[in-house]
């Protein structure tokens, strides 16, 4: 597939050095930055709230792909929204009310995602397939970077595709967990068009080559 982006995660950045890092990857051509924001809660990990996400508005170049790990975004939704985020992803596990979600983050004149855990069947997203740009399947459980890509994440992605494909919907697949050159192929073929990378690429020394041959790996895909 020649249009897959890639989401470099900055979870696996040097947190004193973000500027820097989302440089770095931007001139690398980086086509979104992902941001994880993580509440102690809904995942066993704590990471940054609106004011970081505030701060790195100011100095991107390409849309914020701010991915919410925590609970009940629906109450705090508005605070990424008003912090600048491009595209808001949330989790069909932890909304109350995923449409309402969604449909309050597209009001906003921002792109909505949904994401779902390894668990979770995919059904749970088919109701608002129609109301969302991205579906973000998770192929690691959330909560931290630098774990082992869970391989039944590639047929799920291929079914999803169908259900996508099917429903009419122009949502793109993102994939989130383990994706470093080996992976990102079988993803790709599979249907997905959006690649977040963190420790492939920050966990690099040399970031920049690091996207370079992701790009390349997820360009020999077939599809
Ligand atoms: C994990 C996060 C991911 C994480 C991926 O819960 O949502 O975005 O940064 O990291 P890698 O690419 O290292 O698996
Ligand atoms: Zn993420």
């Amino acid at each position: 597939m020649s249009n897959v982006l890639i989401a470099p995660s900055i979870l696996s950045a040097d947190f004193a050095n973000l500027g820097s890092a989302v440089e770095a990857v931007e001139r690398a051509g980086a086509d979104l930055i992902h941001v994880d924001v993580m509440d102690g809660h809904y995942v066993p990990n704590l990471t940054i709230g609106p004011p970081v996400v505030k701060a790195l508005k100011r100095i991107a170049h390409v849309p914020l792909d701010v991915h919410l790990m925590i609970d009940n975004p629906d109450d705090t939704v508005s605070w990424y929204l008003e912090a600048g985020a491009d595209v808001v992803v949330v989790h069909v596990e932890s909304c109350r009310h995923v449409h309402r979600v969604v449909h309050a983050i597209r009001q906003a004149g921002r792109a909505a995602g949904v994401s779902l855990n390894p668990g979770t069947p995919l059904s749970s997203v088919e109701p608002v397939l129609a109301d969302v740009d991205q579906v973000l399947v998770m192929s690691v459980n959330p909560g931290f970077g630098g774990q082992a890509f869970i391989p039944s994440a590639v047929d799920r992605i291929r079914e999803l595709a169908s259900m996508i494909a099917e429903s009419g919907s122009a949502a793109r697949i993102a994939v989130d967990g383990g994706i470093d050159v080996s992976t990102a192929r079988p993803v790709v073929d599979a249907g997905a068009s959006i690649l977040v990378a963190g420790n492939a690429i920050f966990g690099s020394d040399d970031p920049a080559q690091a996207l370079a041959d992701l790009r390349a790996a997820a360009m020999t895909a077939v599809c």
